[in-house]
């Protein structure tokens, strides 16, 4: 996918930030994080100090002088640790306000997490991909997200934001691509075997550039079938659970499937031809191969006409010799 590995850029610990929100949650994170190791230090060292400077010796064999109180380190060792506390929790909550309210001239896209893609769609331009959120640099952006099955959590490691994406529910986020460029976006709340596949690529782009995308992306292309369909089964994610080399994964392998028999999980048989699979994408569950879970999602209204015969088209090239 050409996205660049995300630790190239960056320091040890975080990803490189790709907006000044994600810059200023870098300074907090990382002031907590010195902060604490240095009270850790500070705390283990006094206590092994303490341990060798009052160790019990032939010469010291009874506690010369019992504290019982002293108020000024009592009222020091409250007050202290809560003003600090105090200042973390106002600097957070600063830039809590500025992760989760969108300025009001953000453009809205609409996210869609299901097992086992991101659909997104942009309501203005009546545009849907798979897999692709292209937007144009310097343009702030709202996401409107909701999932078909289970839960998903939409993850932009570089933008520092991360939001559950729950079944029957709205939640959203917002970003300012300050940089053009491909960042990385996850799922991160396990939601099944393809999780870890459940991948997508951001891409900031200029205002020019951005447009043409639109054009071409509203447009069916005339690129060949056969190509059309190579580029779906990896663009929309069908590699995830279908393998193109005969070996299994969530569903069964493309190679040499065209053409052969198959039975079911309600025990019928039936053809491997262009009416089954042009079903099988539009309506997955209707004739579960014997075996296999009925897990994938339906692609009515993800793929046009054309992609989905791109995709037959694909499979019967797969025919190959094995079966
Ligand atoms: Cu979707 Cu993990």
């Amino acid at each position: 996918m050409g996205v660049q590995n995300l630790m190239d850029k960056g320091s040890f610990i975080l990803p490189e930030a790709a907006s000044s929100v994600a810059a200023e949650v870098d300074v907090l994170f990382y002031v907590i994080l010195w902060g604490s190791v240095g009270l850790f230090i500070a705390m283990i060292g006094l206590g092994v100090f303490f341990l060798f400077k009052y160790k019990r010796t032939a010469s010291n064999r009874v506690a010369i002088k019992h504290v019982t109180d002293n108020h000024a380190l009592e009222i020091g060792w409250t007050v202290v640790p809560l003003i600090i506390v105090m200042i973390i929790f106002a600097w957070g909550y600063r830039d809590y306000l500025k992760l989760i309210v969108p300025p009001v001239d953000a453009q809205e896209i609409r996210v869609v997490g299901k097992k086992w893609l991101w659909v997104f769609e942009y309501p203005q331009d009546g545009v849907k991909v798979l897999n692709e959120l292209v937007v144009p640099v310097g343009q702030p952006i709202k996401l409107l997200m909701t999932s078909t099955d289970v839960i998903h959590s939409f993850y932009l490691p570089n933008f520092r934001i991360k939001k559950d994406v729950l079944p029957n529910k709205y939640t959203r986020i917002w970003f300012y691509p300050e940089k053009e460029g491909e960042y990385q976006i996850f799922c991160t709340e396990y939601c099944g075997d393809g999780h870890s596949g459940m991948l997508s690529v951001l891409k900031v782009v200029s205002r020019v550039e951005y447009e043409e995308w639109l054009k071409s992306s509203s447009s069916d292309n005339d690129i060949p079938l056969l190509e059309l369909g190579e580029s779906v089964y990896k663009s929309k994610n069908c590699n995830t659970c279908h393998s193109i080399d005969g070996s299994r994964l969530v569903g069964p392998s493309w190679k040499g499937l065209f053409g052969i028999k198959r039975q079911f999980a309600d025990g019928s048989v039936g053809d491997v031809d262009e009416p089954y699979l042009n079903e099988s994408i539009l309506n997955p569950a209707a004739k579960v191969v014997s075996g296999y879970q009925a897990v994938m999602p339906s692609y009515s209204g993800l793929l046009s006409e054309r992609e989905i015969a791109g995709v037959i088209e694909y499979i019967k090239s797969l025919r190959g010799a094995t079966k």
